[in-house]
């Protein structure tokens, strides 16, 4: 009998599916001991979902404002000027769910454009619901076809036996599927590549331990769990070749807003002489933000920080800072990977030829 771990693969669970006129959301919150999936009715309820981490990673923080739109206008009637009307609303409030991830106001921006588009024809709510509602299952369907082309083009950077370092969740679980980072390690297993994957634990919400590790051990890909600190030590083993990440939004200039403890890694890569690829689809681009210094940086509640998870592991009363991204300047990325292929510096001026 071999000595290696046996292990069950399973299809990826989808955090999204539009079904019975609902969004069916699984609560990553729960994992990954339990696979809950929770069906959301109204906006406010995709509001929460996305405010409370149930659903994150910025394509399917997207994908749900979208099909929280259609949820905040199904069933009305009137004119078609006041149904659109009513779809702005329903996105301005939405787009007050999370700060960092730009995905949530492309998919908003592009609901609204539609709904705009729809009602200038003249198209009665009823029909025009209908076609909104096309939208978001198209936002949802274009973002895995995005993800398998980026995952091809990351594949080309990567070797049979080599070791890479990812940090966060940027896999199915934070997308329509397959992930951005996390894409070109479920084609390699498809094609029979070997990589050994580490997925760092991410403090404070533990998206690597609980998603990453959980979405790659249940697919069969070779995943080897460390705490975030110990990234250091296992570039200076010589065991990572390159990391991968995704990301919430790229400015213009090439820098990028990732999970908070990316810049650190990506400081780290670059001491150790270790490529450091960032995967990220069109839409997580934004050339409207010049730097990254002009992109919001999300705080969230102290107690992620010192009662994780129902443990108590700080003192009462303690001050706390707790930022949920960071910004890893684009002098420290060796390349951007997007579905129209890889892009390396100067980025100012490649990543505006990706729109052209
Ligand atoms: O706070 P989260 O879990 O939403 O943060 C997610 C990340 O930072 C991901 O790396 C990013 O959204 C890319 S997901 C493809």
């Amino acid at each position: 009998m071999s000595n290696e771990p046996q292990q069950e693969t399973h299809e990826v669970l989808q955090s999204l599916i539009w079904e019975n006129d609902a969004l069916s959301l699984l609560d990553q919150r729960l994992l990954p001991e339990e696979t809950v999936y929770l069906r959301l009715t109204t906006p406010q309820d995709v509001w929460e979902a996305i405010r409370e981490l149930k659903v994150r990673g910025a394509p399917a923080i997207g994908i749900a404002a979208a099909y929280g739109v259609v949820l905040g206008v199904r069933g009305l009637s009137g004119s078609a000027a006041d149904w659109a009307a009513e779809v702005s609303r329903h996105a301005e409030h939405l787009a007050t769910s999370r700060p960092t991830a730009v995905n949530l106001f492309w998919a908003l921006d592009r609901m609204k454009a539609r709904a705009q588009e729809l009602a200038s024809l003249g198209i009665a709510p009823a029909e025009a619901i209908e076609a909104l509602l096309d939208e978001a299952k198209r936002i949802q369907a274009e973002d895995e076809e995005t993800n398998r082309l980026i995952g091809e083009h990351a594949l080309t950077l990567f070797k049979d036996g080599m070791g890479v370092l990812t940090h966060c969740n940027a896999g199915g679980l934070a997308t329509a599927k397959y992930g951005t980072a996390l894409a070109p390690f479920y084609l390699a297993l498809e094609q029979g590549i070997k990589l050994k994957v580490f997925a760092d634990e991410t403090r404070p919400v533990l998206q690597g331990a609980r998603l990453t590790a959980f979405e790659l051990q249940r697919a069969g890909v070779d995943v080897t769990l460390i705490c975030d600190n110990m990234a250091g030590h296992v570039m200076s083993k010589g065991w990572i070749q390159a990391v991968i990440v995704g990301t919430d939004r790229v400015a213009a200039n090439g820098d990028v807003a990732n999970k908070i403890g990316t810049y650190g890694v990506a400081v780290l890569a670059r001491a150790h002489g270790i490529p450091f690829y960032v995967a990220s689809p069109l839409s997580t681009i934004d050339l409207s933000t010049p730097t990254g210094a002009g992109i919001p940086i999300e705080e969230r509640h102290p107690d992620e920080v010192t009662a994780g998870f129902g443990k108590r592991t700080a003192p009462q009363g303690v001050a706390v800072y707790n930022p949920a991204f960071d910004v890893t300047p684009g002098e420290l990325v060796t390349a951007i990977i997007t579905e129209k292929g890889i892009v390396t510096a100067p980025y100012e001026e490649n990543l505006r030829k990706l729109f052209e």
